[in-house]
């Protein structure tokens, strides 16, 4: 599966959206990832289809929208609007998820599925076939720059061995160390925050850069 990295603009600067995604695209990110938070499913609050429009305006780079909210099959049509190319929604939250997946598949757009840390996989495996993306949460959702779980790593060797075809996104904690070892595990996508846009010593392009080589 091709290595692919999916910075995740919720740690670039809220001021400067377009700015941080146009630097994302001519910094080699092959993917942004938009991190939508409702205070309800998680307990904090991000943005909304309108920031993502703004997003869409700024860059060309496929709109990879993670919703971590509670009602994922009432908004997912308004982010599908505003130009998200692929839509996540979590399995624990409040919907019919076969019916949220087949909609969003059938607007054209690239389904994924999401699952918390203590969620077991087993509650993923029914929809594999209706997905084109699996993401692995790699923290507990809601904020940025938390420390990586490495009790993920086997729920990762479990999808990439039930799931040889899908990309498989690892998402929270994510770094040159981190990374590789997701990797190993067997996900292909690699989403990270502070450990691109906060690099002590590297700029975006170079954090990009050392997060691939390392991963490769
Ligand atoms: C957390 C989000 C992540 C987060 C990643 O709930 O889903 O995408 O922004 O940020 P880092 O890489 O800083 O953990
Ligand atoms: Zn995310």
């Amino acid at each position: 599966m091709q290595l692919i990295i999916a910075p995740s603009i919720l740690a670039g600067d809220f001021g400067h959206f377009a700015r941080d995604a146009q630097r994302v695209e001519q910094g080699g990110g092959d993917w942004l990832h938009c991190d939508v938070m409702d205070g309800h499913f998680v307990p904090n609050i991000s943005f909304g289809p309108d920031v993502v429009a703004a997003l869409r305006k700024a860059t060309k780079l496929p709109l990879d929208v993670h919703l971590m909210i509670e009602r994922p099959d009432i908004y997912a049509e308004r982010f599908i609007e505003a130009g998200a190319d692929h839509i996540i929604v979590h399995v624990e939250a409040k919907h019919d998820v076969m019916k949220t997946l087949a909609s969003i598949r059938g607007r054209g757009r690239k389904a994924g599925l999401s699952l918390n840390p203590p969620t077991p996989m087993e509650k993923v495996f029914p929809f594999l076939d209706l997905i084109d993306e699996l993401l692995v949460m790699t923290v507990n959702p809601g904020f940025g720059g938390q420390a990586f779980m490495p009790e993920t790593l086997g729920k990762i060797s479990a999808a990439r061995q039930r799931a040889p075809h899908l990309n498989i996104i690892v998402d929270g904690g994510i770094n040159p160390e981190t990374g590789r070892r997701c990797v190993e595990a067997g996900a292909n996508v690699l989403v990270a925050g502070n450990s691109l846009f906060r690099h002590k010593k590297l700029d975006l392009a170079g954090a990009i850069k050392e997060l691939r080589a390392n991963a490769n």
